[in-house]
Order: C-alpha cells, then sequence, then structure tokens
C-alpha cells in the first residue's frame, strides 16, 4: 500500500505545524523522518493517521483520495501508529490492551479473552515479537511495552506503521532487537516510517531520508552516502558539534555524599544494594549502565521520592536521607526527571506555570499573599528564549509542547534556577542534536560555576562526553569506576555488561 502526502498544511492558532508538506510512502521501505524539535514530525503522522485534520492538503493511497473523520477511519484504511507517549493501559494485561476497542467477542456478546490471546500470539509468532499475552502492563519494561504497541497496530491490519520515536527509551539492547522486528515488517511488504533524533539510526536502519524543518521538507538524505553531520546541518540549519567542549574540572568541596546506600523498587525487591560515592562542588560525575539496574531507584532516593532502607546521604554536610522532595528543592538540589510526562510538567498547565512549579513561594515570584504574575511571565519569557524552547507564547498549555520541547521546558526550568547540585536523569531524551549541544554546554557551565552535577544516562556518548568521573552501575551495585576522558567505550560497555563483577 503506496501512501502520498500532498501539500499538507496544518496550523495551531498562529502556528503554521506544517506547510504544504509532500511525502511519499512507500510498501517494503522503511522511510526515516528527520527534524529538529518543533519540526513538525509528530504533527504530520497524526494527520496522517486521523488524529488531527489537514487545513489544506490531501492524502491519497494507492491513488485514491481519502477523508479521516478521526482515527478509526486511519485504521480501517491500514494505517496504524506507534506514539512517542505511549498509549497503554497499565493496569491491563497484554491481551486486554491489544484487543481493547475491537474486542472479541464469545456467547452472550462477552470477551472472548482465550481468543485474544491466541490473536495476540499468532501475531507474535508471526513477526518475532515474543512477549505474554498474560503478564500486566505496568510490570514488564518498556521494551515488552511497546512491542504491544506494535502487536496492537498489527492486529488491528495495519499495511503502514508509523514509529514516533520509538528508540528514545530503549536500551542498546532492546533498540537492536527493534531494528530486527522493523525490518522484519518491511520484508514483509509493510510501508514503514521511523522518527529518530539518533543519525546513526537512520543511518542504520531507513531505505529513505526525508528532513523537515519549521514545518517543511528541506531536503533528503541517503543513508548510504549521508553522515551525521550533514544530516544534523540540514535539520537545524548550521553545523552542530557533537563532542562537548570543557576544561579541566577544579574539584572543590564534597556536595553530595551517599554512604552504604539500600534502597527498594516497586515490587520490594533490593534494586540499590549497597552504593557509597561522593560528587564535589565543580565536579560532573556520571552514572553509566543499562537500564533498570538501579539507577532510577537510586536518583529516587537521592532528590527524595523514595525511602532508603539503609545508608544515608548528605548534602552539603546536612542529613537530609529523611528530607522531603521539596526541604532539598529548597536547599539547592535540582532535578531533572526520567520521565517527563509523570514527573517533569503539568500537561493542562501552561508555560510559565510549569517554570515556577516547585519555586511559586518564592520571594521573587510570590509576595506571600499572591504571586507576581508579570515577574512570572516576564522571567519564563526569558528562560525560554535562552534554551530554545519552541512555543509562540508562555501561556501556551505544555502539553501542546512537542516532545522534544517539553523536555527542554524541564532542563531550562532546573538549570535556570540558582542551585548547589545538579541530579540529571536522562537530560536529552527526546532532544535535538542541535539543543543537545546547548543542553550539554550548560550543564558544563554550572560545574564552572562550582555546582556538583550527577548525570544518570543510558547514553554512553553523553556520559563520557560529559563526565569528569564515571561509575558503572551494575544490578544495584557500582562494580567500575573510570577517570572521565581516559576509559574507552569498549571498557565501559564491558562493566555495564557486568563483566568483572562479583556474582
Ligand atoms: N495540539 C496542539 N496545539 C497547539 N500547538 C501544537 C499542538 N500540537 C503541536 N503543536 C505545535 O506544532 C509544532 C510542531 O510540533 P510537533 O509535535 O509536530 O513537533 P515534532 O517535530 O514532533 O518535535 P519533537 O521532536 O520535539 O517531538 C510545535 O510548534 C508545537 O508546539
Ligand atoms: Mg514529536
Amino acid at each position: 500500500m503506496e501512501v502520498e502526502l500532498r501539500g499538507i498544511t496544518k496550523r495551531f492558532g498562529p502556528v503554521v505545524a506544517n506547510s504544504d508538506v509532500n511525502l511519499t510512502i512507500r510498501p517494503g521501505e522503511i522511510l526515516g523522518l528527520l527534524g529538529e524539535n518543533g519540526a513538525g514530525k509528530t504533527t504530520l503522522m497524526n494527520i496522517l493517521s486521523g488524529l488531527y485534520r489537514a487545513d489544506e492538503g490531501e492524502i491519497i493511497i494507492d491513488g485514491k483520495t481519502v477523508d479521516f473523520d478521526g482515527p478509526g477511519d486511519a485504521i480501517a484504511a491500514g494505517i496504524g501508529m506507534v506514539h512517542q507517549h505511549f498509549m497503554l493501559v497499565p493496569v491491563f494485561t497484554v491481551a486486554e490492551n491489544v484487543v481493547l476497542g475491537v474486542e472479541p467477542v464469545g456467547a452472550l456478546d462477552r470477551l472472548d479473552i482465550e481468543a485474544a490471546r491466541r490473536q495476540v500470539t499468532d501475531i507474535s509468532t508471526q513477526y518475532g515479537l515474543e512477549v505474554d499475552p498474560n503478564a500486566i502492563i505496568e510490570e514488564i519494561p518498556v521494551g515488552l511495552q511497546q512491542r504491544v504497541e506494535i502487536i496492537k497496530v498489527l492486529f488491528r491490519s495495519a499495511d503502514v506503521i508509523v514509529f514516533d520515536e520509538p528508540t528514545a527509551v530503549l536500551t542498546p539492547q532492546e533498540v537492536t532487537e527493534f531494528f530486527g522486528i522493523i525490518r522484519s515488517l518491511r520484508d514483509a511488504g509493510k510501508a514503514l516510517v521511523f522518527i529518530t533524533h539518533k543519525l546513526h539510526e537512520v543511518l542504520e536502519v531507513a531505505d529513505r531520508i526525508s528532513v523537515l524543518r519549521a514545518g517543511q521538507i528541506v531536503g533528503e538524505g541517503d543513508p548510504k552516502t549521508s553522515t551525521d553531520a550533514e544530516l544534523a546541518e540540514l535539520m537545524v540549519g548550521r553545523p552542530v558539534r557533537f563532542t562537548v567542549e570543557k576544561s579541566p574540572r577544579k574539584p572543590g568541596e564534597t556536595v553530595l555524599d551517599v554512604k552504604d546506600l539500600h534502597v527498594l523498587n516497586e515490587r520490594d525487591e533490593v534494586a540499590v544494594d549497597g552504593v557509597s560515592f561522593e560528587v564535589r562542588s565543580g565536579e560532573v560525575v556520571g552514572i553509566a549502565g543499562v537500564q533498570g539496574n538501579g539507577q532510577t531507584e537510586l536518583v529516587e532516593a537521592i532528590t527524595g521520592l523514595r525511602m532508603p532502607i539503609e545508608g544515608t546521604i548528605a548534602f552539603e554536610g546536612h542529613d537530609i536521607t529523611r528530607a522531603s522532595a521539596r526541604e532539598r528543592h529548597r536547599s539547592g538540589m535540582a532535578h531533572i526527571p526520567e520521565d517527563r510526562q509523570r514527573s517533569g510538567i503539568i500537561g493542562t498547565f501552561n508555560i510559565a506555570e510549569n517554570m515556577v512549579l516547585d519555586t511559586y513561594y518564592d520571594d521573587r515570584y510570590s509576595s506571600g499573599i499572591n504571586l507576581r504574575w508579570p515577574d512570572i511571565y516576564r522571567s519564563t519569557a526569558e528562560i525560554v528564549t535562552d534554551f530554545d524552547v519552541r512555543t509562540n507564547s508562555v501561556f501556551s498549555l505544555a502539553n501542546h509542547l512537542s516532545g522534544g520541547n517539553q523536555q527542554k521546558l524541564v532542563v531550562a526550568r532546573e538549570l535556570s534556577r540558582d542551585i548547589k547540585m545538579m541530579v540529571a536523569s536522562q537530560p536529552t531524551r527526546g532532544v535535538d542534536v542541535g539543543s543537545i549541544e546547548y543542553i550539554h554546554k550548560r550543564i558544563i557551565e554550572s560545574r564552572d560555576e562550582g555546582d556538583g552535577v550527577l548525570i544518570v544516562s543510558t547514553e554512553l556518548d553523553e556520559i563520557m562526553g560529559l563526565s569528569d568521573r564515571i561509575l558503572v552501575m551494575f544490578r544495584g551495585r557500582i562494580v567500575a569506576e573510570f577517570e572521565g576522558g581516559k576509559a574507552g567505550i569498549q571498557e565501559i560497555g564491558l562493566a555495564m555488561a557486568g563483566a568483572g563483577a562479583a556474582a
């Protein structure tokens, strides 16, 4: 099934999200779709999948113009989308999620759950998408949740499948598996669109590349001959530096001192198993590791979102092991959480409200009785400009920002306060190459001003680029420590895989 988007234009009030876009999606092909944050990728694909209606232009399927009056029509026409932010029901099983809305019915119009399970298993086997149909969504890793989204789309017989930043939340191992899946879908004759901010990924897996900038198609890349640097320049309209520039660190006093920390996870299993380390003023400490090795729980304990069962945390010489998240925050600990939608922003609040979410009681913003809104709006406008959060107004709802711009909003808020320590989890998740360059620069500036910085990231490049010291976490413990700039990717990778760790 071949799909042609012809002359698509979409406006949101004064914002032109797509402007006269022409794009063809062919069967048996993976089309890589690139573009900076807010370029209009998700909007364009939401139009294709019937969530939005274009203001101008046509969707043509196998030569016939179609008119989608909602996602149901697009699904019926064979178009499926795996969204940037998953849309599964956390407390339902895999099978229940897959058949949601199109349940097979048995006797007395009851849900035939056996049939549902069987159908899920059939699709799993056919495309190598292994997953237990009885597993509860919230209890399985993100990589598997994504498989469920793919099975859901296949269950509705999609011939065209759009993947909106599928790899942003995956471990390297899961990315490799995902590439296997998307290739097998291509070989089965499906037409695929793959959106990502990781340029090497499109170069590896795409057959063709199209680049959007400010709502328009600005060029094509050829996966066989294009380079990262060319694609980056096409995306953002200027050359991008991929390496972080920094002077040698000048570590001062200890800012954060973690001693023999033990933390349990959601299921009451030991997630952090006796971790000790310190972060000094003026240094960046990076924690490398494959997702799920205790990093999340460690950060939650440090930022006050989860009580440790043993051990202590001191911040600037004070024991804060039992202090609330707000107390830590007030005393100068900033936090960029790993999941922006769950704990970074409130989507139905506007940008300015989100900017002062945790500082509104500050003298700067509050008289003690009233909030100083004009000051809040003015300061938000400045920060939004500094961090290049793409929006036409500080009164826009955070929900209406593109995914990467939501992330930039969180980073901007946390980096623009007067802080002593930054705890950043996956700080550049979903952010385009140009903005990554800027965020990294600001993190290094924060270090050079004497803040302590703790970075937790599953992106090894990011850890290696930023860190003065690198700690590797494996199964709840710190299994290796490296001097930044000295260790090779191989060495760190091996430690991440548990080589040399006591079993
Ligand atoms: N529902 C909406 N209401 C208002 N503006 C919107 C809405 N959805 C998107 N926009 C705006 O349209 C533009 C394009 O956003 P879109 O989400 O398509 O970007 P994107 O290319 O997917 O970016 P990212 O890489 O950050 O995900 C942005 O300026 C965004 O703020
Ligand atoms: Mg998007």
